[in-house]
């Protein structure tokens, strides 16, 4: 779609809504970019986890960019399912790369004075070129385990703040304005404590998987028999993730009763510990799956595909913890006070 200069900038100026044609056109249009870049973004991380766990790092040879010396190398047959591997995931990241900058250069023209937009654009460029960095590293320097895990752990934050991206754009259209009702303190410090302990969860599962510690323990739920195990070697890292992702489905049930207690005024975060807490459910299954299984690609896959999941779930809460900027909010203390205030006006905003 072209606009002239003048037009676009007075587009730039304008709240969609009260814009012409245009203006709603070119809001569409970045939505199914946003929605685009989050499928691309959790598309590069599983494959990313392909690479390594079918060990395809090597599938292109030692050449970058070309693959095995060709634009396209030879794909077809069992013998370079590693350069099919390697070459789809090196096709995707550049892809995705300028999914992402259009995304940032879309949401800072659209939404330059909101805050939402002046912090994810930057997030998701800086994480971008982190997640490259590191998987040059990783390649460098792959008996690292620490560099190796790390890396993951950057990549999920590259794929949510493309989620949060999507959601901010989504709910642009309205959907937004559930945030002029502030939710508790306490749940807002219950989520964001929750997703700092969840990073280390994930950093501690991504070092088991680094550190070959993944079949340290042979069985699931007991490790080699035993509640307590014998520490050998691997057998720390294992246990501590399996004791780790037990606690975290603690805390997430806990945060789903807190959750439910404002749920009238905030069912967005009701809704989200709801699906955090499935998450997490899945997120054990298929880790159980992983080690009964012996490692097979599918389980891998599923544990970091959920994991991703759950690390977006929880970053869309914190997002939902701040209030909307230059809007005036009430703070939710319990259900009672949300209907009370339901029932006196239609915007709660302007009641203190
Ligand atoms: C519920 C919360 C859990 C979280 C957030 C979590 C997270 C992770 C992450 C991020 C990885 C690294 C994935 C990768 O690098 O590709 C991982 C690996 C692993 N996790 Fe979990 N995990 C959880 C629960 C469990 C449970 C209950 C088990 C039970 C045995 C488990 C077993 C494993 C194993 C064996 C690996 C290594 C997989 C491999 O070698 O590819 N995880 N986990």
């Amino acid at each position: 779609m072209y606009l002239p200069a003048g037009r676009l900038a007075a587009l730039g100026r304008l709240d969609y809504r009260q814009g012409g044609p245009a203006a709603r056109r070119a809001y569409a249009w970045l939505r199914g970019l946003a929605v685009a870049a989050t499928v691309g973004m959790l598309v590069v991380l599983i494959q990313g986890t392909l690479v390594t766990n079918t060990g395809s790092a090597e599938g292109c040879g030692a050449t970058w960019p070309l693959c095995r010396g060709q634009i396209v190398p030879e794909l077809s047959g069992v013998a370079n399912a590693a350069t099919l591997i390697e070459f789809t995931h090196r096709a995707a990241v550049p892809v995705e790369s300028t999914l992402i900058l259009l995304l940032s250069a879309g949401i800072l023209w659209f939404w330059r004075g909101r805050r939402e937009a002046r912090v994810l654009a930057p997030i998701m460029i800086v994480f971008l070129f982190l997640q490259a960095m590191l998987g040059g590293l990783a390649v460098m320097y792959p008996t690292s385990a620490e560099i190796l895990a790390a890396h993951f752990g950057i990549s999920l934050v590259a794929f949510a703040s493309v989620l949060l991206t999507a959601a901010f754009v989504i709910e642009a259209a309205g959907g937004e304005r559930i945030r002029l009702m502030a939710p508790p303190r306490a749940l807002s410090i219950l989520i964001w404590i929750i997703v700092c302990y969840t990073y280390i969860e994930v950093y501690l599962g991504a070092y088991v998987r680094h550190a070959n510690a993944s079949l340290a323990c042979l069985d699931w739920p007991l490790c080699n028999g035993a509640l307590v195990p014998r520490f050998v070697t691997g057998v720390a890292a294992q246990y501590s993730h399996r004791v780790g992702a037990a606690l975290l489905t603690v805390l997430l049930v806990g945060l789903l009763l807190v959750a439910r207690r404002t749920r009238a005024g905030r069912p967005d975060l009701y809704i989200a510990a709801c699906i955090a807490l499935i998450l997490v459910v899945c997120q054990a299954i298929t880790g159980g799956i992983v080690v009964l299984s012996r490692l097979t690609i599918l389980s891998t896959l599923a544990h970091s595909f959920f994991v991703a999941l759950l690390f977006g779930t929880l970053t869309y809460m914190c997002m939902h913890t701040f209030p909307l900027v230059g809007e005036r909010t009430a703070r939710l203390d319990s259900d009672a006070a949300t209907r009370a205030l339901s029932t006196t006006t239609e915007r709660p905003d302007v009641l203190r």
